[in-house]
């Protein structure tokens, strides 16, 4: 490969980006627009969405070269997401990628936004897992709850398996559901990572425990031998569901009586122009603090700790069934604090490796579909001009 170098655009959901990757792993540039008009709306406008992409499409890309110091020319391939995602976001980068490559006269190469994920972590730390196969992934996001387990195949690229899925809400999704209920702006999972060390996370004792019949840990001791093992072969074990635990937090709101105080926050919030800005800053953070009560503040520690319990709890269940060889965690809920400490902990008493993306790569960005896209130009591995958005692409 003469450069080794590939334009990645991701346009699936709320974030234009364009990044260029060396070698499937250098990061040149890496340009992401957040579109912060839906805050106001409380959740992604698709339609909103595709006219932010529409703007932003061609700044975002201009930078991103600049800031590599590259021209078209120097390029080797354009790669995009094509799915799962938005399909009018989604066809705003495809069609741009497709101009592009066209007029450079560049090839195409199409990515699973998930695989990007799973690279977001391999570009930046595959030197902890070496040869280390398979590994199991766990991919979790707004719109994504899945494990996989992630094998190289002899060609040096890598083959999926889903192995367990969200069957309702995302994790990420029920953060943001969780925290709109409770008043915080949206996306409200950063706001719930830095409120929750706040609060205390056994005020509320909730349970993942009843959630599905055939769910790992709730097999009866009276069951026959051969029910235990059926329910170990059972595919659909480590599914996960999330949407249990945000009735729950709803029921507890009201029956504490506490929408009046979440309405005055959130109005208060808003008043204080915290609604976009940035819960990881400290200053920001002690002005929103002021808004709290204590129980608001336990009722997020207990929800946080619950559901990286749960996450942490199946993903090991998963990894040692499949003899995992290690562990990586990616997508934006991989950047909640609390889910690194429990999974790296758990890692560590286990003696298995595991590894997150950067925070900056955690959540959506061009860099990893164009590390994702290295593999598949080195197989030549291209899409077709016909390239056409896929919104429910699946992986494995
Ligand atoms: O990967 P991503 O940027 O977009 C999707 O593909 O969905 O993930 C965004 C999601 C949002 O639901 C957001 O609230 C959540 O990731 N998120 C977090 C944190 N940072 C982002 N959730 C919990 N704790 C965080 N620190
Ligand atoms: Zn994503």
């Amino acid at each position: 490969m003469p450069n080794g170098l590939i334009l990645g655009i991701e346009s699936s959901c709320d974030e234009t980006s364009a990044a260029v990757v060396r070698d499937g792993r250098e990061v040149l540039s890496n340009v992401v627009a957040s579109q912060l008009i839906h805050s106001s709306y409380g959740g992604v406008v698709p339609e909103l969405a595709s006219r932010e992409h529409l703007r932003a499409i061609v700044p975002v890309v201009r930078e991103a070269m600049q800031r590599a110091g590259l021209i078209y020319s120097q390029l080797d391939a354009v790669a995009v997401t094509e799915g799962p995602g938005l399909a009018g976001a989604l066809l705003v980068g495809i069609t741009f990628a497709k101009a592009l490559a066209f007029g450079a006269d560049l090839p195409l190469i199409a990515v699973n936004h998930l695989e990007g994920h799973i690279h977001a972590v391999l570009m930046d730390t595959a030197t902890t897992f070496a040869d280390a196969s398979p590994l199991l992934a766990l991919v979790v996001s707004g719109g994504h709850t899945h494990l996989y387990l992630a094998s190289r195949t002899p060609q040096n690229t890598w083959h999926y398996r889903n192995v367990g899925k969200t069957l309702d809400d995302a994790a990420g999704e029920a953060f943001d559901k969780v925290a709109k209920l409770l008043g915080l702006p949206y996306p409200g999972g950063p706001w719930m990572d830095a409120l929750a060390p706040h609060g205390d996370p056994k005020a509320v004792p909730f349970t993942f425990a009843q959630i599905k019949t055939k769910a790992t840990g709730n097999i009866a001791p009276k069951l026959s031998r051969e029910a235990v093992l059926a329910a170990n072969e059972d595919p659909t074990r480590f599914d996960l569901s999330f949407s249990g635990i945000k009735t729950a937090v709803r029921r507890y709101v009201e029956l504490h009586a506490m929408q009046p105080a979440i309405a005055t926050r959130a109005e208060a919030l808003r008043a204080a122009g915290l609604s976009t800005a940035r819960p990881g800053d400290p200053a920001i953070l002690a002005k929103a603090l002021t808004h709290f009560d204590q129980p608001t503040l336990d009722l997020i520690a207990s929800f946080q700790a619950s559901v990286t319990h749960y996450l942490t709890r199946t993903t090991f269940a998963a990894a040692e069934h499949f003899g995992a060889r290690g562990l990586l965690v990616s997508g934006g809920v991989a950047a909640n604090s609390e889910l690194r400490r429990r999974i790296t902990a758990e890692a560590a008493r286990r003696n298995l490796s595991v590894a997150f993306p950067s925070i900056a790569l955690s959540t959506d960005n061009a860099a990893m579909i164009a590390a994702a896209a290295w593999p598949k130009l080195l197989a030549r591995n291209f899409a077709p001009d016909t390239l056409e958005p896929m919104p429910q692409l699946r992986l494995g």
